[in-house]
């Protein structure tokens, strides 16, 4: 049996002991607690609270305006309806970047409002002493590298990332630098999949990629992306494995058309 099939609990312990055995790691997206409940049901290992919330739920065009207060809302639902996975909390652009101390700060607000198990920050030696403070505190921190959506108005484009040469160095130095402050796990986001099979083979972490090819030790993406719930976004990382965005609306139009017929409710729907 597989380390993640006997886990009753995934911990951070989990994550690095299949990082040792070559066993991947699964993560999803999640930001309520009936999709959560089902994500965790069918046996995710980590259930990632995303500030990409900011897009899919509250319908922003980046992640940037979303709160540390709308955060623990969406933590708090997802928590209520997880029994094993690990389940990770973003913290938001503006909570962490200021200084080390406002980091802890935002940090310990999410594990003591949410319930959730870890936190997950953008950066790489820039935020090296906010990190090292946070996991000091006993609060595990999950890194983000590569393309990283709250800088978007730095680059100002969402294209792969560290495709030329000091750039993929500058990558390498960040995940060496925030590996060594205590991460137990660290995102890559968008980078080409040789750099993220050289990167993941050099730390002891384990590495989970979006957009960022096979060899990382496991794999994220957006649950409402890979439900074909959102339809305006198709990078070619991203594979759909519903199309529930066309369920959703053939059960709408259906609906509206009974309801119109007199055909809803029926003599046995009703009291
Ligand atoms: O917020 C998010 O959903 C993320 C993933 C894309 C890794 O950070």
């Amino acid at each position: 049996m597989s380390i993640a099939d006997n886990a009753t609990k995934i911990t951070t312990n989990t994550l690095q002991e299949m990082k040792r055995e070559g066993e991947k790691i699964t993560m999803l997206t999640s930001y309520d607690y009936s999709l959560a409940r089902l994500v965790d049901a069918a046996g995710i290992d980590v259930i990632l609270v995303g500030d990409s919330a900011s897009n899919v739920m509250a319908g922003n065009e980046t992640t940037i305006p979303i709160t540390l207060d709308h955060m623990i809302y969406h933590a708090q639902c997802v928590v209520k309806g997880v029994e094993r996975a690990l389940v990770v909390v973003d913290l938001p652009f503006g909570t962490y970047q200021g200084d080390s101390k406002t980091a802890l700060d935002s940090a310990i607000r999410i594990m003591k409002e949410s319930g959730g198990h870890a936190v997950k920050l953008e950066g790489g030696t820039e935020v090296a002493e906010s990190i090292e403070r946070i996991v000091s505190a006993g609060i595990p921190v999950q890194g983000h590298l590569g393309l990283t959506p709250q800088s978007i108005y730095k680059f100002g484009t969402y294209s792969v990332r560290a495709k030329e040469d000091a750039e993929a160095a500058k990558l390498l130095e960040d995940a060496k630098a925030i590996e060594a402050a205590g991460c137990f796990s660290i995102v890559f986001e968008k980078i080409p999949a040789e750099l993220a099979a050289k990167v993941s083979a050099q730390l002891s972490v384990p590495t989970i990629g979006i957009g960022a090819g096979s060899e990382c030790d496991g794999q994220v993406l957006v649950l409402h992306d890979m439900l074909g719930i959102t339809k305006d976004f198709s990078p070619r990382f991203l594979r759909r494995y519903a199309d529930i965005g066309n369920t959703i609306d053939g059960a709408v139009k259906k609906y509206i058309d009974d309801v119109r017929n007199g055909d809803f409710p029926n003599a046995e729907e009703s009291y």
